[in-house]
C-alpha cells in the first residue's frame, strides 16, 4: 500500500488526479471506478481543468459506478446516475453510453445485481478504482461485516451512513434504506486502487483501514490485501496514523517512474 500525505484537501485532490489524467493519457479508453460522496469532488473538478486546459481526452474512457440508491425516483438529483452525470460525465467530456450504473429502480434487483457484475466483467477489469472511505470505514456501500469476497448486492444502509448521507436530502428520512453496490471482490478485482480522504472526522477510519487489522469490521482494510493500494490523505486525515513519518520519507524519496504529477 502506498500511502501519499499532502497538506491540503485541494492538495490530495490534484496529486489524485494527477495519476488518474496520467493513466488515461496511457491508455485513452480506460476503465475508471467512478466513487460519489464530497471526497472525490476535487478529483473531478480537477479533471476537468485537465480537460479544458490541457488537452486532456475522456471521450472514449469507460466507467463504471461503485454505488446507486434503491428506490429514488428516475431522474432524482441524488441518485448517484444524476450525480455523475452532472459532476462527472458532462464536465470530462466522457461519452453517457460508456458509462454504467448499477440500476437501483430494476424491477428484479438482484439480476440488476448480477447483469452489472457481467457487465464489469465483460469490460474490465477496471484499471483504476477512485474511493472514498466512510467514517465508519466503509468503502462503496460495503458496511462493516461486508464480506471481502463480496460481489454486487443489495445491502442495507447503516444508521451512521443515512445520518451521513442526509445533508444531500431534504430531510433525513428522505435517505434511502437500500442501495445496490459493488462488493469488496469486486473492488479488489481492480488493478489500481486510488483512496482519497479528507479531514479530521476520517482520521481514525484512515488509521484503521492502512495501520489495523485485516477485518471486515473495516471494509477499507480490504485494501492492504490489494497489490496496487493507492491512499492520498491530507494531514487531518493522517492524523491518527502511527507511521506518517515514514509515509512522508517514502513519498519524499519515490522513484521517478512514479512521479506520475510530472506527465499533467
Ligand atoms: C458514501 C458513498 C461512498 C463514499 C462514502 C464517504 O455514502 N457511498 O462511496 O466514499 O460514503 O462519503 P463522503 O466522501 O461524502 O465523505
Amino acid at each position: 500500500m502506498q500511502v501519499v500525505i499532502v497538506e491540503t484537501a485541494a492538495e490530495v485532490g490534484r496529486l489524485a488526479a494527477a495519476k488518474i489524467g496520467h493513466r488515461v493519457r496511457t491508455r485513452p479508453d480506460a476503465v475508471l471506478g467512478l466513487a460519489t460522496g464530497s471526497s472525490p469532488l476535487a478529483i473531478y473538478a480537477e479533471l476537468a481543468r485537465q480537460v479544458a486546459e490541457k488537452g486532456l481526452d475522456c471521450g472514449a474512457v469507460r466507467a463504471f459506478a461503485l454505488d446507486e440508491y434503491v428506490g429514488l425516483p428516475a431522474g432524482h438529483p441524488e441518485s448517484y446516475r444524476a450525480v455523475l452525470d452532472r459532476v462527472v460525465v458532462g464536465p470530462l467530456g466522457m461519452h453517457p453510453s460508456n458509462v454504467h450504473v448499477p440500476d437501483g429502480s430494476a424491477a428484479d434487483l438482484a439480476k440488476a445485481c448480477a447483469d452489472y457484475e457481467a457487465r464489469i466483467a465483460g469490460t474490465g477489469p477496471v484499471d483504476l478504482q477512485i474511493l472514498g472511505i466512510g467514517a465508519n470505514g466503509h468503502i462503496g456501500f460495503n458496511e462493516p461485516t461486508s464480506s471481502f469476497a463480496s460481489r454486487t448486492r443489495i445491502k442495507t444502509l447503516a444508521p451512521k451512513t443515512r445520518a451521513d448521507n442526509a445533508r444531500f436530502f431534504d430531510t433525513p428520512d428522505q435517505v434511502p434504506l437500500h442501495c445496490l453496490t459493488q462488493g469488496l471482490g469486486t473492488i479488489l478485482d481492480a488493478t489500481t486502487l486510488v483512496l482519497v480522504a479528507q479531514g479530521e472526522a476520517k482520521a481514525d477510519a484512515v488509521a484503521r483501514m492502512v495501520e489495523g487489522p485485516v477485518s471486515s469490521m473495516c471494509p477499507g482494510s480490504a485494501l492492504q490485501l490489494h497489490p496496487d493500494a493507492n491512499v492520498i490523505v491530507d494531514e487531518a486525515a493522517a492524523s491518527r496514523l502511527t507511521l506518517g513519518d515514514y509515509y512522508r520519507y517514502t513519498f519524499a524519496n519515490r522513484p521517478p517512474w512514479q512521479r506520475f504529477e510530472d506527465f499533467v
